[in-house]
């Protein structure tokens, strides 16, 4: 364990920025934090999402144009069984062709919702979900090949939760927005009139876009209002490129339950969590002991060395900032006090024999030559950049498949369609204690070795994608695509 002092200090912390470094907050008011609304499919086994176009005044001043799920800006929580079929329709009334892809959710590439399913205007798109996967927080974002970045920015994302309705045997919070919250984490760029905007630079299209405001379920500066008792937090980094380094405010542990793809057999207590594009993890916090605090986060650290010199624009120092203060209500009454122990989840551990290997470099092309070269082959995984024509290679249904994935320069939140995969090494050693859970992404800081099984088809028409989940990076071409048959 290490000591308070070494933790936030690790994160530069001599003095607590209030927000990120360059906001000047606009608005005085005290906000309360306020979930996405929910969407219980489990009983009916049907949702509905409308793609749909909506403004939002997100700072007291301007309207920003956003897009939604049926609202103005991202999209409900959809709850749903996490065995059988669920019918999704989704309608897109936006003027630009979308998709919707299921990440997190194991099902065929024909309903996956990648770069080729794509909802052109005024049009539905209906796929059954048939699903049979431990439950866990998973989420679904447009996944437009060159426009995933901007789409997702302007709002199109919301969250899964596939459910077994067994948590509260699990000794686990289950009451939405008191003491099980949905934690949408996104930072964005406000110009002075208070309007969102993405205009990207060149570092911003090396780097992947970083905002100056925090936004958590689509807010700027609220505060959460939790009972005297364990909170469950389903966090999502739902940012196009920040990766976040966690940590509460009074060090007090954060009780990992669950990563990307299901809990863990028992809750690991964590004094600091990273969380990268696409990546969720679940925690319990203690509030039991009434004392309000705040979720920290160290600056992002993601910019490219070249020669040990850094690249970037130097926003990798700096004090960590607030990502989520929290109030605790002393008259609420907490129904979890004590933490469970049997979360009744599974740590991965497959038998390495008989893997298929495969070796994967994501690359970015960098220096002098970056200007000439513009777009081409910009972004690329083992020097191909995406190319909706070429399949890069073909799985076998239930074979299973070892890859070592490896980035330079950048880390890199890796992410694979259609499984979840065990994290059999990060630098040639054992995982972190954050990765021994079934994940769908990781960050890739050097090299890893991951291990999975596919057990749904993949057409050559509809594949499933691996990518880079820093948008910019993804849109730049740093993806390919595989079948499984
Ligand atoms: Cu969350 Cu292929 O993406
Ligand atoms: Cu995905
Ligand atoms: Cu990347």
């Amino acid at each position: 364990m290490k000591t308070r002092r070494s933790v936030l200090s690790g994160l530069g912390a001599a003095a607590l920025a209030p927000l990120l470094p360059n906001l000047s907050q606009a608005n005085t008011r005290s906000l309360t934090l306020s979930m996405p609304p929910l969407l219980d499919a489990t009983q009916s086994g049907r949702f509905f999402l409308n793609a749909q176009a909506g403004k939002i005044n997100f700072r007291d001043q301007s309207d920003s144009d956003t897009w939604g799920f049926n609202q103005s800006f991202l999209g409900p929580t959809l709850r749903m069984s996490n065995r059988g079929v669920t019918a999704a329709k989704v309608t897109n009334t936006l003027e630009e062709a979308i998709s919707v892809h299921w990440h997190g959710l194991v099902v065929p590439g024909d309903v996956d919702g990648g770069p080729h399913q794509l909802v052109a205007p005024g049009q539905t798109w209906a796929p059954e979900l048939s699903l049979d996967q431990p439950p866990t927080t998973a989420w679904y974002h447009s996944h437009t090949h060159g426009r995933t970045a901007e789409q997702v920015q302007k709002g199109l994302a919301g969250v899964l939760q596939l459910t077994d309705e067994l948590d509260e045997e699990r000794g686990l919070p289950t009451t939405y927005g008191v003491d099980d919250l949905t934690l949408v984490l996104q930072d964005r760029r406000f110009d002075r009139s208070g309007r969102m905007s993405y205009a990207l630079s060149m570092p911003d299209r090396m780097m992947g876009f970083l905002g100056d405001t925090m936004l958590i379920n689509g807010q700027v500066g609220a505060t959460a209002g939790v009972p005297k008792g364990i909170v469950r937090l389903r966090l999502l980094n739902g940012s196009n490129a920040r990766i976040y380094s966690l940590v509460m405010s009074d060090e007090r542990p954060m009780h990992l339950i669950g990563t990307d793809s299901g809990l863990l057999d028992a809750p690991i207590a964590l004094d600091a969590l990273t969380l990268a594009p696409g990546e969720r993890y679940e925690l319990l916090v203690d509030f039991g002991d009434g004392s309000d605090v705040s979720l920290l986060s160290g600056q992002n650290t993601n910019e490219p060395m070249m020669g040990g010199r850094m690249m970037g624009r130097g926003q990798t120092s700096g004090p960590p900032f607030v990502v989520l203060p929290f109030t605790v209500d002393t008259s609420a009454k907490a129904s979890i006090t004590q933490l469970p122990s049997d979360l009744g989840g599974s740590r991965p551990s497959m038998a390495l024999s008989g893997a298929r290997s495969r070796a994967l470099t994501l690359d970015m092309a960098m220096g002098p030559g970056m200007m000439m070269r513009r777009n081409s082959k910009q972004f690329s995984i083992n020097d191909q950049a995406f190319d909706m024509n070429r399949t890069n290679f073909d799985v076998k249904l239930g074979q299973l498949e070892r890859w070592t994935v490896s980035t330079n320069m950048m880390m890199h939140p890796f992410h694979i369609h259609g499984v979840m995969f065990q994290v059999l090494s990060e630098n040639g050693k054992l995982p972190r204690s954050q990765n021994i859970g079934w994940k769908d992404t990781i960050l890739i800081d050097g090299q890893a070795e991951i291990l999975m099984r596919f057990e749904h088809p993949a057409s050559e028409s509809l594949p499933y994608m691996y990518h880079c989940h820093i948008l910019e990076h993804e849109d730049g071409g740093m993806m390919g695509q595989f079948t499984v048959s």
